[in-house]
């Protein structure tokens, strides 16, 4: 790997040119080592080390019961196995309920080597979102769909479809980046709502279920390798081995698709 070494680490900045330039970019999950490397070697430019893994490693049917111990662990092993990506970690469910938990938590998370931290949640985020900003911690808004809060929200629906919803989170995106976020990530909304946000903000957007007119695309590296554990295949979800020969094809794949704007395609897109 030390061969690796010298190449360009992917930085704030490096997302932000990206998006002036309007230059897609490439996110994955990952949660140990190797899969990091490969990840990370094949030119991926964030790799997030999400509370998915409380359902893709540790087999629990939501993000909920994933500690912080348990995040710092998997971000460990990430760092230790990443290249040059962008290495995000997720604020795992109720870790940043009050100022001084969210303050603490994501110190512990930036220590252990995150270049950003992820929260989820609308306009109660706004004010952990400026605190961290504050202390100089990049900051990625997670909107939308937010599986911390699915005991509320009933399940995994699309959101932002009526018009009211729409204007809520078009809001509470703009007010989170006066906040100081860095990043803003929107899960499951309607592609022509992405888009809006998209060109409305400064700061780089990652859509998920998002349609193909955000900054940047994520997806959880089991949904690519077709081994998602999930009963029901979400629609925005592709199985990009179908077509491929090895791990390391369908990554990178994946990115051609991103880069190109290909993926998601209309099929895999929210109305
Ligand atoms: O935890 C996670 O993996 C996520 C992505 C699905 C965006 O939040």
């Amino acid at each position: 790997m030390s061969v690796h070494k010298n190449k360009k680490q992917v930085t704030i900045s490096t997302l932000n040119d990206m998006k002036l330039s309007g230059e897609k970019f490439a996110c994955l999950t990952s949660y140990e080592s190797t899969m990091t490397a490969k990840i990370s070697e094949a030119g991926v430019e964030v790799v997030l080390v999400g509370d998915s893994l409380g359902m893709v490693i540790q087999g629990h049917d939501s993000t909920l019961p994933v500690q912080m111990d348990q995040l710092i662990y998997h971000l460990e092993c990430v760092v230790r196995g990443n290249i040059s990506s962008h290495v995000m970690a997720d604020m795992p469910f109720m870790s940043y309920s009050t100022d001084d938990l969210g303050l603490d938590n994501a110190k512990k998370l930036m220590q252990a080597g995150a270049n950003s931290i992820k929260i989820e949640g609308g306009a109660w985020i706004t004010k952990m979102a400026k605190r961290l900003s504050d202390r100089g911690i990049p900051v990625c808004a997670h909107m939308g769909l937010t599986p911390q809060t699915i005991n509320r929200l009933g399940g995994h629906y699309v959101q932002g479809r009526d018009p009211s919803q729409k204007e809520k989170i078009i809001k509470e995106a703009i007010d989170i980046e006066k906040a100081g976020a860095a990043l803003l990530l929107l899960e499951c909304v309607p592609g022509d709502l992405a888009q809006t946000i998209t060109n409305e903000l400064k700061i780089p957007v990652i859509g998920i279920g998002a349609g193909p007119n955000t900054d940047g695309q994520i997806m959880v590296i089991h949904d690519l390798l077709g081994i998602s554990c999930l009963e029901k295949t979400p629609k925005f979800v592709k199985n990009f081995m179908e077509d491929a020969d090895s791990i390391q094809s369908a990554i990178s794949n994946y990115i051609s698709e991103v880069k190109n704007a290909t993926f998601p395609s209309k099929d895999h897109t929210f109305k």
